[in-house]
């Protein structure tokens, strides 16, 4: 099977006025259409199912016409049946662990690597790094994209990779003192665990040669922004992608502007929908992001549903547009008699109270009828513990009266809470299943 248009090249759109991403959008979206359509039995039987064909795409709107595609689709067709070419052709896959059922398998050409290498170098650069910069990768390696993406785009921009992977942390810290790198890319909770072991050994986090976070694969805030870049002396950028759109470096924040993160539109066209009823929404409004990859070749994906929930908002720093800092995934939503709510909203509250550090959990449990929120939150270690119940108070109150709900704050030990060695679990669910 072969495609009936010529692949889209690949020249840097980050700069261009908006008409030239519109078209060269344009150009590249009937081609990835039509590549899935040509190539992908999935594809072919959802637009025929839902009666179009990649000759409707006259327009960038008319994406709209097409069907979603979700996880589960590509679970059904594990592992290689949402692959668009042959594999020999394949040069390399990932997937993603899947906390439950089977992973989802992602594949790669040799011309797709090349290209995700690109954009994690133009993400790094414009996170501020630069060629010459040495990189701390500590990135899960493997069937995680985080690790060998960070790296490939590292060894792309000219940078000397450091591949150290997740883990180990006394041996993070010990390569960090001595091969003295400018930058760290790594999950933001990861960060802070390494920050914990550096002031248990009496080394202070502000003083190692760190001067640029590229923090990302898990939701963070701006107020976890101020505690990194407060804490480590750097600027604490994000970073922002998914295995099943490529992987690290889809979107990413300029370290000159910090405000959200630049989404690569010329190899990923973005659509905020209304995740209950599936209609587009206009720029500016909250929803679940959809993405539809413009220049992929082994893996074409149409309309894949994130459920990552974010606004567009026009670019600022680059011409292309900007997603706001995700602030949880659909599945990350917590009900709790009736309010919505995510970490992140809980995250943002314990860093405005002193006493308290920014290890947490929610964990939720049924008690008779009712759903219980119980925060477990650790104190800083300087905070006496006299101050731990009046701590407790204070967030339980900044709870009810900025989100509207009624929780339990548990204050527990310095250190006794799971450290993350890579995406921190911030919900546990003991609720009976039913
Ligand atoms: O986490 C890819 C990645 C690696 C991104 C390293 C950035 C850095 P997955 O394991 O497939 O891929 O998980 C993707 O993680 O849908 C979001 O829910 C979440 N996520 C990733 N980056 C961010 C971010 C990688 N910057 C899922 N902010 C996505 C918030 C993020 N959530």
């Amino acid at each position: 099977m072969t495609s009936t248009v010529s692949p889209p090249s690949s020249r840097s759109l980050e700069f261009a006025s908006r008409d030239e991403i519109a078209n060269a959008q344009l150009h590249r979206l009937r081609w990835s259409v039509q590549h899935a359509y040509d190539n992908v039995p999935h594809y072919r039987k959802s637009f025929d199912t839902k009666g179009v064909h990649p000759s409707d795409l006259k327009q960038l709107s008319d994406l709209a016409l097409f069907p979603f595609t979700a996880k589960a689709d590509l679970r059904e067709n594990y592992p290689f049946g949402m692959l668009a070419v042959p594999q020999d052709q394949v040069s390399r896959v990932h997937a993603s662990s899947g906390t439950t059922g089977r992973p989802t398998v992602v594949g790669y050409t040799a011309n797709d690597i090349s290209n995700w290498a690109d954009l994690v170098a133009r993400s790094l650069s414009a996170a501020g790094v630069k060629r010459g910069d040495k990189v701390h990768v500590a990135y899960g390696y493997g069937l995680f994209t985080g690790g060998l993406g960070a790296h490939y785009g590292a060894e792309r921009l000219g940078a000397t990779v450091i591949p150290m992977s997740g883990g180990m942390t006394d041996r993070q810290i010990q390569l960090i003192d001595d091969f003295k790198p400018d930058a760290i890319m790594v999950t933001p909770s990861y960060m802070l665990t390494i920050v914990d072991a550096m002031i248990s050994k009496g080394i202070d986090p502000a003083s190692t040669s760190l001067r640029t976070g590229v923090f990302g694969a898990e939701p963070w805030t701006e107020q976890m922004r101020r505690e990194l870049e407060q804490t480590l002396g750097m600027d604490a950028v994000d970073i922002y992608g998914l295995s099943e759109v490529m992987g690290p470096g889809v979107a990413q924040e300029c370290v000159e502007t910090k405000d959200g993160l630049h989404i690569w539109e010329d190899h990923f066209y973005p659509e905020i929908i209304d995740p209950m009823t599936g209609e587009v929404l206009p720029d500016g409004e909250k929803g679940e992001l959809v993405f539809t990859s413009l220049s992929k070749e082994a893996m074409p994906i149409i309309r894949y549903r994130t459920r990552d929930l974010t606004r567009l908002l026009p670019g600022t720093a680059r011409t292309v547009r900007r997603m706001e800092k995700v602030t949880g995934r659909t599945d990350d939503m917590i009900i709790l008699r009736g309010v919505n709510l995510f970490p992140t909203q809980i995250e943002e509250l314990i860093l405005t109270v002193p006493a308290l550090a920014p290890q947490f959990q929610c964990v939720l449990s049924r008690e008779g009828r009712m759903d219980q929120l119980t925060v477990r939150v650790e104190p800083r270690s300087d905070a006496a513990t006299a101050e731990h119940d009046e701590a407790a108070a204070v967030l339980r109150k900044q709870i009810k009266d900025r989100i509207g709900v009624t929780v339990a704050v548990e204050v527990s030990e310095p250190g006794s809470l799971v450290r993350s060695t890579g995406k921190a679990q911030r919900l546990i669910d003991n609720r009976p299943k039913d």
